[in-house]
């Protein structure tokens, strides 16, 4: 199972955690999305797209990638994401925008993950030193590789596309 990471982190490097945690147990490549030629995911059987949540939705470098890359014959997916708030999929599911384009494009979702990250952007939480501080931290980075794992076994050769 070739997998590709293809993520963003610029705030305060949350992501890149998690990024590194699912990479280390699934033996992924890691890329961001400006290195990511169109024809290069063709080389993997599983691509992961990753980053903070910025404004309600991931990093918008992520959107026109996909927006770059060919029709996808049902290559398998999944989506990470670190938030200063919880994900609550009913009322703000920050994985939808990118979930919409990834299926538009032809891709097959095989997993999601979410955790909160440390957030000082809200000019309100600063004098505090942010929210969830310390997150992702020892607990959520379990989270990940058990994630990551759940993938591992859920991924058989035959599904690839
Ligand atoms: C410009 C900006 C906008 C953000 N908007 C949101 C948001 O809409 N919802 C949310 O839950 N967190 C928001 N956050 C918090 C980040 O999603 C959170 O800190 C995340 O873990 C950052 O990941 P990173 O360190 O990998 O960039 C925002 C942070 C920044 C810097």
């Amino acid at each position: 199972m070739k997998t590709l990471i293809i993520y963003v982190s610029i705030h305060h490097g949350n992501t890149e955690k998690i990024a590194k945690a699912i990479a280390s147990v699934l033996e992924a490549d890691m890329s961001k999305p400006a290195e990511v030629d169109a024809s290069y995911v063709c080389n993997y059987d599983l691509i992961g797209f990753g980053s903070g949540i910025y404004f309600g939705k991931h990093h918008p470098s992520l959107f026109s990638l996909v927006h770059r890359l060919p029709s996808q014959n049902g290559k398998g997916a999944f989506i990470f994401s670190t938030s200063g708030l919880r994900r609550i999929r009913l009322i703000h599911d920050f994985n939808k925008p990118l979930r919409h384009r990834l299926l538009a494009k032809g891709f097959r979702i095989l997993g999601e993950f979410n955790c909160r990250g440390w957030d000082t952007y809200p000019i309100w939480v600063k004098p505090f030193g942010g929210i969830n501080k310390g997150k992702p931290g020892e607990k959520e980075v379990k989270e990940a590789e058990l994630f990551a794992l759940s993938l591992k076994k859920s991924f058989h050769p035959s599904s690839t596309h």
